[in-house]
């Protein structure tokens, strides 16, 4: 499988502070990745990294073969926490329709055909019958599987959430995993998902990228997601208890 992203030793630094001290990954073509850790361990600062929004001081990376650029249009991306206005006047398909805008499918792209555009995005996500309903009137989880459809309207290569399972309840966090997972395997896209928490990711995701205390472990979630990797990379002592095929880490903050 083709390497979607590569990150090699990177360092970023913030404000004086080294927020990722030499972490090192990859995510193929088609790839599902979670990348999970406790707040501050600079999960969202990887993802502007990887958008061309932050640079590195060291280390090399590749997005589809390229160095990061800001505004490159083969990122779908989500922000974290995204909740939009409830007297905002706008429907979904208008916010769906800004993932066309700025990028080389906006131009041109009119009327008739963007809207049969939005269209079938907002069916693959699930939405379809809420095209045009006033975006402060969906429910946190309709929100974010529009947001889903915005980022995907572009046919990206690679889409990136930044903690879109956050205020979901399980069995709609459940419904957007499988809805993520399908469109990595069916579509080649590769896909990071941002999470606090790995249960509902458990059994879709190919591997996960685990940061804490400024480093970084990769692999499958049964190799990262022990009582000896975590204590390792947290330097103190974790606890993974695994119960009726869920996983809870004691003694860190996730
Ligand atoms: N522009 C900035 N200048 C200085 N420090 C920053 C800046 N942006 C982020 N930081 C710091 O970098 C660290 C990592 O932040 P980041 O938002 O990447 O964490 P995160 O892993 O996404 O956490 P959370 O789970 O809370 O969203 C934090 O300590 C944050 O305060
Ligand atoms: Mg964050």
């Amino acid at each position: 499988m083709q390497t979607a992203i590569s990150a090699e030793n990177i360092v970023v630094e913030l404000g004086g502070r080294t927020i990722l001290d030499d972490v090192s990954f990859d995510v193929k073509q088609g790839e599902f990745v979670a990348v999970l850790g406790p707040n501050g361990a600079g999960k969202t600062t990887l993802f502007k990294v990887l958008l061309g929004l932050i640079a590195p001081v060291r280390g090399k990376i590749s997005v589809l073969g390229k160095p990061p650029r800001r505004g490159a249009g083969e990122i779908g991306y989500t922000p974290q926490h995204r909740v939009l206005e409830t007297d905002l006047a706008l429907r979904a398909r208008d916010v769906v329709g800004f993932g066309l805008d700025g990028n080389k499918w906006g131009i041109g792209f009119g009327g008739r055909k963007r809207n049969a555009a939005i269209d079938k995005v907002l069916d693959e996500v699930g939405v379809c019958h809420l095209a045009d309903a006033p975006v402060g009137r969906l429910s946190g989880g309709e929100q974010q599987q529009m947001f889903i459809a915005q980022a995907l309207i572009s046919n990206p290569g690679i889409l990136m959430l930044d903690e879109p399972l956050s205020n979901l309840d399980i069995s709609r966090a459940r419904e957007i995993v499988a809805l993520l997972a399908g469109i990595s395997r069916n579509r080649g896209v590769s896909v990071m998902l941002i999470s606090h928490d790995i249960n509902p990711l458990l059994h879709s995701v190919d591997r996960v990228l685990y940061l804490a205390g400024g480093h970084g472990v990769m692999g499958a979630p049964q190799e990262v997601i022990t009582s000896e990797t975590l204590s390792m990379l947290y330097s103190s002592k974790v606890d993974v208890i695994r119960s009726d095929g869920r996983i809870f880490v004691a003694g860190a903050e996730i």
